[in-house]
């Protein structure tokens, strides 16, 4: 049995020996799990202010215990703990991303109490992975991840590792507390229904299932009853679905299916609180990567993350590449044994995970180190056959130990090639070679950037995308990155965030996303690069216009002028849908409506075509001459040159700047973009819930808002603030005033107890919005 020790937690900023004989409560403060040492602002961060050891203390009462092994569980507590229990040093556990357990019993005073004491640890000095030398991204501290009490019987399974293979067999390899020869086991999963002697290991076949794909995520319950005579004495259920994992020289197979890796690489941090989120978050995430994004792979860089997050991906068919903690630094021998540690303790907690198809087994980029990575391929073998391995590097010919070339392919500049062909990067000839990182540092872009510089970062995602689709043997890839996130001194912006997430930290989309969400299929993408104003590009030159979409075609109007049909480009080739370019804005208007022949109309608009290309300053000889042609031989001024260029191009002095484009699939009009100057504002809201549930402990709502005018366009340039008011059983995560930046804002409601909660936006003093919200306690609906 499992309980949840959450909302138990008393709190202090520090860490005195004279705490492990006596706690005086009221220097406490009572806090609730996950939490982080310190709430941080959301840039300009000293990450000096988390690096402290703090306390954490609770009591428990093992009397109506008095037959059960109990332990305590910790899933995630950063970075070095130390568990007292009554005094007593039990435990230390030195990494800050995988789980830990004590068992409580042998500790237990005479009253049947254990007080627990938890010194955390998070200076970025102690001597585990990641720390050692500089590190690109905060680490944050506190006991951020559940707390629960594992309540056992006299005999339990201890462990049990599910192998469930494509040919639906499913494997159970089993430990028991003690001696088990006279316990059964009643083993359920769908219509399997059986009472066994125990064995360590016991093996079905044929069962009557269907695989877990990517398309088709299917998860059945299995359920482990110990028995003892007849009675329940332990219970161990778990989510399984039914698959093998593969490779080879092309790449990577799920059931024999070639899967071609689309994916982003994953930090698990959230401005002002790090890593302290809990459930509802990170399955949020799990579903913008999966569903708003149309991925099908996510690399979890550069540690384990939440059994939330993982377990959100195998109810969603997201493959998991997942990873031992570190960054580029290879510690010395203690250092050492903490990493083949981590690979132990990963692999043991989330192997029965069916999303996570390969273990990462190298620190993130270090350079060869042969025996210490002899050792991380020889236990993760020993732990799960079932499984690939890697480990990524950033640089060629590397030593491989593992069944997959993992690399870090930072090649493309804008102007080259999107990935190296795997030939320049690895010898091997027979495994898969998958590109685990590519873009990031190469283009940082916030969302208040301008245009053009957005557009690039678009173009740079779509090219790499397009070019990993190219190469046949390679296995696919993981762009860098989801999400900003905040970083340290050395890396990004000078800030402490590193703009390099295709979504902001809120997890708003930057127009970079586009090249993603728009090779899925389930929903309709259309959307355009450009706001379509002159005055935001050089010169007035607006240039490079593009449609990221999935459908068929679009049409285009100006205000009730139909311009013309646009299909899409073949700009991008192996992409399956590769963006359409808007190169003309005059379409057979011109020709219509102005006194020219035809042949004299397409010279004239060729050449406005061109000049809108390249700038008046910069055309090329070929535009030149067609117009010397035009202006001696048939009578065009320059004047009405500019006039024609203003009239169809610029739209310069109407009454206002209008574009439709109408967005068609199987010759059905799907989406519209109505684009319209600006007269009025709104706020568009998105969010997960208004009715948070209080279950394992607190509940926490994601917001996020989008500056729009009266047709629903995007505001890129909106950076005001709102105010952000909570009343009743809510809170807000953070200060009440909240700045947009390039258009959108976000932020975070928590719950803080049961019953209605309400939730005030305030923009320039007017009250804009109001959510009622509510918090129950479990799956009850306001
Ligand atoms: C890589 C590194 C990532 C991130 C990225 C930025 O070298 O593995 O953690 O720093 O660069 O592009």
């Amino acid at each position: 049995m499992r309980k949840y020790i959450n909302d138990n937690w008393y709190y202090k900023d520090d860490f005195k020996n004279s705490y492990l004989k006596e706690v005086k409560l009221d220097s406490f403060t009572k806090v609730r799990i996950p939490h982080t040492v310190k709430e941080l602002d959301y840039n300009y961060i000293n990450s000096e202010d988390y690096q402290k050891i703090v306390s954490y203390y609770t009591e428990i009462d093992l009397k109506m215990y008095s037959n059960n092994y109990v332990y305590l569980v910790f899933e995630g507590s950063a970075h070095v703990s130390y568990v007292y229990l009554n005094g007593k040093l039990a435990l230390t556990h030195y990494n800050g991303y995988t789980g830990f357990k004590v068992l409580l019993n042998d500790f237990k005073d005479s009253d049947d109490k254990v007080k627990v004491l938890v010194k955390v640890d998070s200076f970025e000095s102690n001597n585990v992975p990641p720390f050692g030398k500089v590190i690109d991204y905060l680490t944050y501290g506190g006991i951020y991840r559940d707390t629960y009490l594992d309540i056992k019987n006299e005999n339990f399974i201890t462990d049990c590792f599910i192998n469930a293979t494509m040919d639906k067999t499913l494997t159970l390899n089993l430990k028991y507390f003690t001696d088990y020869q006279k316990n059964h086991v009643h083993i359920t999963l769908n219509d399997l229904d059986v009472i066994l002697p125990c064995k360590e290991t016991l093996t079905f076949s044929d069962l009557n299932v269907e695989l877990w794909d990517i398309d088709n995520p299917i998860l059945y319950d299995l359920k482990i009853e110990l028995l003892k005579d007849n009675e329940i004495i332990d219970v161990f259920e778990e989510k399984v679905g039914f698959r093998s994992i593969k490779s080879d020289y092309n790449g990577i197979y799920l059931n024999d299916k070639q899967v071609k890796i689309r994916g982003l690489n994953r930090h698990q941090s959230y401005p002002i609180v790090g890593y302290a989120m809990p459930k509802r978050p990170q399955i949020l995430d799990a579903h913008i990567l999966k569903e708003e994004l149309g991925l099908n792979s996510v690399r979890t860089s550069h540690y384990p993350q939440s059994h939330d997050f993982i377990s959100e991906c195998d109810k969603l068919g997201l493959l998991v590449f997942m990873e031992i903690p570190g960054w580029q630094h290879i510690g010395d021998k203690s250092w050492q044994e903490v990493a083949i540690n981590n690979v132990k303790e990963m692999i043991l907690q989330y192997r029965n995970h069916p999303s996570i198809y390969m273990w990462g087994v190298r620190i993130n980029e270090s350079i060869d180190n042969h025996d210490f990575y002899k050792e991380t391929n020889k236990i993760a073998k020993e732990l799960d056959k079932t499984r690939l391995i890697g480990g990524v590097r950033c640089f060629k010919n590397s030593e491989l130990l593992e069944d997959v070339y993992t690399y870090n392919d930072f090649v493309h500049n804008g102007t080259n090639k999107g990935v190296e062909s795997r030939r320049k990067v690895t010898k091997s000839n027979y495994k898969a070679y998958l590109v685990t990182e590519y873009n990031g540092h190469m283009y940082p872009t916030k969302m208040f950037d301008d245009e053009l510089h957005r557009s690039e970062h678009l173009k740079r995602h779509y090219k790499v995308l397009n070019d990993i689709n190219y190469y046949d043997d390679i296995a696919g890839g993981y762009g860098w990155c989801m999400a900003d996130y905040n970083t340290h001194k050395d890396f990004g912006s000078g800030d402490e965030i590193c703009y390099h997430g295709v979504l902001d930290m809120y997890r708003n989309p930057k127009i970079a996303s586009y090249a993603y969400s728009s090779q899925q299929d389930e929903y309709p993408v259309l959307a355009l690069n450009s706001s379509m104003d002159i005055g935001e590009h050089a010169g007035g030159y607006i240039k490079n216009i593009m449609v990221m979409t999935n459908l068929d075609y679009i049409k285009l109007y100006r205000g009730e002028t139909f311009i013309k049909d646009f299909y899409p480009s073949n700009k991008y080739p192996y992409l399956k849908h590769s963006p359409i370019m808007i190169d003309d804005l005059i379409g057979d208007n011109l020709k219509n409506n102005e006194p020219y022949s035809p042949k004299i109309s397409q010279k004239i608009k060729k050449s406005l075509l061109e000049i809108q290309q390249y700038g008046l300053e910069n055309m090329p000889l070929k535009t030149k001459l067609r117009m010397l042609n035009l202006i001696v031989f048939h009578g065009l001024t320059l004047a009405t040159g500019f006039e024609l260029y203003e009239k169809y191009i610029g739209a310069w002095g109407e009454d206002s700047k209008e574009y439709l484009i109408e967005g068609y699939k199987n010759n059905e009009k799907v989406k519209v973009i109505r684009l319209q100057s600006y007269k009025r504002l709104h706020f568009n809201y998105r969010y997960d819930t208004l009715n948070l549930i209080e279950d394992k402990s607190y509940d926490v709502a994601s917001f996020r808002v989008e500056a729009l005018n009266q047709a629903d366009n995007h505001l890129n340039y909106f950076n005001e603030a709102i105010r952000i008011e909570t009343s009743g059983c809510v809170s807000l995560i953070g200060p009440s005033i909240v700045s947009f930046k390039g258009g959108f804002a976000g932020f975070y409601i928590k719950s803080n107890g049961i019953g209605k909660g309400d939730v005030k936006i305030y923009y320039q003093d007017k009250l804009v919005k109001e959510f009622k919200m509510c918090v129950t306690k479990g799956e009850v609906q306001c």
